[in-house]
């Protein structure tokens, strides 16, 4: 069920794979955001709090995690920031632009780990009292793009960057039916342009409609 927005801000959300840029592309968008006059915030799941951070450390860099248990500190680390971080700052009128969201548990833990993607998507409009993001960007690379651009960039990979190329493979198939099912909340990007080229596709999308959202008292 999508609930009618009750506040004067916008959600932003960025996803894909490991390595398709989505760092690097919520920083542009932020910057042409704010030259537009708006105000924004930046986050990411998992970590945007500091339970958020502990909760990171233990899903990327910990021991192995049985997949419900993952699933479920996914869900974790996305209720308590929704609550104390994205709600509030929505409330405030802010265009929040955000590194993953429950799209990325849908595609990990929903195909990756080959939970029930429909249980998955429930689970995470429990914890965060069904919020959905205005605008979804999807930053679309094949797996082997997007895993050279890991090796070469990171080092050593974490728990789920180092899961075999089927696992990828699956998550990308998911992000791109979860694009096709719901095409009024998710653009599509191709990942593999240059950098600059990305950005300006995803300002051309986002910028109206950041417009169209009457901005916040100061
Ligand atoms: P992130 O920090 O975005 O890594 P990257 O910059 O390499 O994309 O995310 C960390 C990892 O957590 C990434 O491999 C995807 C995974 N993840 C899930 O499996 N489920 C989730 O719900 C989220 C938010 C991330």
């Amino acid at each position: 069920m999508v609930v009618a927005r009750e506040y004067p801000g916008l959600f932003i959300t960025l996803e894909g794979g490991d390595g398709v840029g989505k760092t690097t592309q919520s920083e542009i968008l932020r910057d042409r955001i704010e030259a537009a006059g708006r105000r924004t915030l930046t986050t990411l799941e998992p970590g945007g709090t500091e339970l958020g951070l502990s909760i990171r450390e233990l899903l990327l860099h910990g021991q192995h995690v049985s997949p419900r248990a993952e699933a479920l500190l996914y869900a974790a680390d996305r209720a308590h920031h929704i609550a104390t971080v994205v709600r509030p700052a929505l409330a405030a009128g802010t265009v929040v632009i955000q590194d993953r969201y429950l799209d990325s548990s849908i595609a990990y833990q929903g195909a990756g780990r080959d939970l029930q993607p429909d249980e998955i998507r429930d689970l995470s409009l429990w914890a965060t009292n069904s919020l959905l993001p205005d605008i979804t960007i999807l930053l679309d690379a094949p797996t082997a793009v997007a895993a050279a651009r890991v090796a070469f960039e990171k080092g050593a990979p974490d728990r789920l960057e180092a899961e075999k190329d089927d696992f990828h493979d699956r998550v990308r198939a998911k992000y791109r039916e979860l694009a096709a099912a719901e095409p009024e909340r998710w653009v599509v990007i191709d990942a593999t342009r240059p950098i600059d080229v990305v950005a300006t596709q995803i300002a051309e999308y986002v910028l109206p409609r950041v417009n169209q959202r009457p901005s916040a008292p100061e």
